[in-house]
């Protein structure tokens, strides 16, 4: 990558757009191969019939994907704005089978029992609403965002690891720790027997300097990231970082599938 200063950077920064929904289609990015998707494994659980929650849907882009092999969706968010993408983002020929609402994840108002799955694809996880509303016998699948992700990004901001910065943001909440293993105990002790849990931890590399901006203006970092303030810490980065390819980070992913006793 070619060598840019300041004010170069600041001009491709102005040029970059927010997130909408939760839609990172415009990153332009190359990986090495993950062992799985989120979809793959969700669609070997999932049965024509089954009325399936997603908590924390954001604009909904992941689980509409699901939709078609479901029986029935309800998507939910604290966020009126994702909700409303969700909203825009459903398809005509999904609409009579998908539904979207804004709820807490820590108090969702639904039916005790009502689901045959109850997904979690990065968002906060607040187990005892999640199991109370799936059946007996039916599957929770959360993917989580791992304690090591874009480690050299993190860092950046002060912090050894996402890991640290979160279990730190844990505790000052007074949250129960969401990190997989921490997930396995609280499931197993919540009378769910753990089917089947999983991590990756591979390469991944910007194309261009505005698939990074775009990434760090819309993912939850130590530090809202602002380009005048963290600028200079960019451009220096971005030399560090880059290989002939683009700038390398890393993509940690966590999964956990319990099913509830
Ligand atoms: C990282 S995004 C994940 C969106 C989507 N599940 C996906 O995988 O693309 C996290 C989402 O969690 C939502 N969220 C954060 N705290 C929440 C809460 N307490 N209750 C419900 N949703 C919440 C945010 O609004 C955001 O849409």
């Amino acid at each position: 990558m070619n060598a840019m200063d300041i004010e170069e950077l600041k001009r491709r920064a102005a040029t970059v757009e927010d997130i909408r929904g939760w839609n990172f289609s415009r990153m332009k990015m190359w990986s090495e191969p993950a062992p799985w998707t989120y979809q793959e494994i969700v669609r070997r659980y999932l049965r024509p019939t089954d009325r399936v929650l997603d908590i924390a849907t954001g604009g909904g882009e992941v689980f509409l994907s699901l939709v078609p092999f479901m029986g029935s969706g309800l998507g939910t968010d604290f966020g009126p704005q994702m909700i409303a993408t969700a909203r825009e983002n459903t398809p005509a020929d999904l609409a009579e089978k998908v539904s979207w609402a804004v709820m807490n994840a820590q108090n969702l108002k639904v039916e005790p029992g009502d689901f045959d799955l109850v997904l979690n694809r990065h968002g906060p996880v607040f187990l005892d609403p999640a199991l109370r509303a799936l059946r007996p016998g039916g599957y929770f699948i959360c993917q989580q965002v791992g304690g090591l992700n874009s480690r050299n990004i993190i860092r950046l901001f002060g912090w050894d690891s996402g890991g640290d910065y979160w279990r730190d943001y844990w505790d000052r909440h007074g949250f129960a720790h969401q990190d997989l293993v921490s997930l396995q105990t609280q499931l197993t002790e919540a009378g769910c027997r753990i089917v089947a849990q999983g991590s990756y931890n591979i390469r991944t590399t910007f194309l261009d300097v505005e698939s990074l901006i775009f990434f760090l203006k819309a993912v939850p970092l130590p530090e809202d990231f602002d380009i005048e303030r963290h600028g200079e810490r960019m451009l220096r980065f971005i030399e560090e970082n880059s290989a002939p390819e683009g700038i390398e980070t890393n993509e940690h992913r966590e999964i956990l599938i319990a099913q509830k006793g």
